[in-house]
């Protein structure tokens, strides 16, 4: 369990570590820097980094196919956990020393960092610091396209795509809680048995993204009794987004929240194969979704991480959900960011990747 640390007196600028990009559009151009940070402003607290969450946004951000990304220089990172180091101005509510979780729109990949006191957690009690930064952004991705968007309820059939990544795990987590049917898709044999293993599934509910997928998807809903899914929560939109939209039920949603599909690998974006990609990219027909009574919705998190007022009762509603400790795939020390960006852009990964600014010790 994470303790607090006593109050100290600092020096007026703190020179950090960060992960900086002074122009988006390619992974060679992340470079390890030294740098003066400012104190925090009036609503912000600093924040002593001890572990940074890895998120294939971060890859898009820095290839530049990202539209969120900053104009410019910029640190990459939506998500980091550490102790409040000092108090700006009419900050009230927490103390130096507090172990918090921090969601971050960009610049989480350092050891110091500022932030709007409003965009903080406490760590629940037990975590790790490592658990701590590897929850906000798949947890609150799982719960918000889930929950608010997908209105996913006790007894819905539910379709999660890349289930044993991070917000996928998430999801299975939240389902499994509220008493719903999820059906996971995976890319591999492997993630298969690991899925079923960890999760306890009925393995007629763990398919894989393949030539199979259709017949695949038919057996779990026939094991479950059901016609079609009432959700789908989809970030691949490959080859199953059609076969998985064909299979909504009447009012089902489609939640659709990110592209993997349009990952291809590499140090920079290969412009030629993804305008192929784009131009074959699988589309809908409004108008057919009318008598078929099926919706469509897509999301950001960016935005909601915006509307900052909504921002505190979304993670109280989402930790309520989500209970479990995130499961940590891999970590890396903080000067291996290029390894972590190369391991997440693979998609062999089961679980979340975690740089870390510090070492740390087993309860953090
Ligand atoms: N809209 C938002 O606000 C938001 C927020 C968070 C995450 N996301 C998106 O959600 C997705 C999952 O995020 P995550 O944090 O759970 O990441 P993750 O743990 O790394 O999982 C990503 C998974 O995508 C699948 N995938 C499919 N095609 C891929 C390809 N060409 N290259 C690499 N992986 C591919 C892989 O699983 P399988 O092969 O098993 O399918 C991979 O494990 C990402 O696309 C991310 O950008 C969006």
């Amino acid at each position: 369990m994470l303790g607090r640390m006593p109050p100290s007196s600092e020096p007026d600028r703190t020179i950090r570590r960060a992960w900086r990009i002074e122009r988006a559009g390619s992974l060679t151009r992340l470079k390890s820097v030294s740098e003066p940070l400012p104190p925090p402003a009036t609503g912000e607290v600093q924040v002593e980094v001890e572990a940074i969450g890895v998120n294939f946004a971060d890859v898009f951000a820095c290839l530049g196919l990202y539209s969120a990304t900053p104009k410019g220089s910029f640190v990459p990172g939506l998500e980091c956990a550490g102790r409040i180091r000092r108090l700006g101005r009419d900050v009230t509510g927490w103390r130096e020393g507090d172990a918090v979780i921090v969601l971050t729109r960009f610049g989480g990949y350092t050891t110091h960092l500022n932030v709007d006191a409003r965009t903080l957690w406490p760590i629940p009690a037990g975590w790790t610091f490592d658990e701590a930064a590897a929850y906000p952004v798949q947890a609150l991705t799982a719960w918000y396209g889930l929950l608010p968007l997908g209105n996913a309820r006790a007894g819905s059939t539910v379709l999660v795509q890349s289930a044993a990544g991070g917000v996928g795990l998430n999801a299975m987590h939240a389902l499994q809680r509220l008493g719903a049917q999820p059906v996971a898709v995976v890319g591999s044999a492997r993630k298969r048995e690991w899925l079923i293993d960890r999760l306890g599934l009925d393995a007629r509910r763990v398919v894989i993204r393949d030539a199979g997928l259709a017949r695949g998807l038919d057996a779990a809903l026939a094991s479950l009794g059901k016609g079609g899914f009432d959700v789908v929560l989809d970030a691949v939109y490959g080859a199953g987004f059609r076969m998985a939209f064909e299979r909504l039920a009447p009012e089902g949603r489609y939640v659709l929240y990110g592209a993997a599909d349009f990952m291809h690998g590499g140090r920079r974006p290969n412009f030629l194969k993804l305008a192929w990609h784009y131009l074959r990219r699988p589309q809908l027909d409004p108008l057919a979704m009318i008598p078929q009574n099926r919706g469509f919705l897509a999301f950001n998190l960016i935005w909601l991480w915006e509307q900052a007022d909504r921002l505190p009762d979304s993670m109280r509603a989402t930790l309520e959900l989500i209970t479990e400790r995130p499961h940590i795939g891999a970590t890396y020390p903080f000067d291996e960011a290029h390894a972590a960006l190369a391991a997440i852009q693979s998609g062999h990964t089961t679980g979340k990747l975690i740089l870390r600014s510090k070492l740390q010790s087993k309860d953090g």
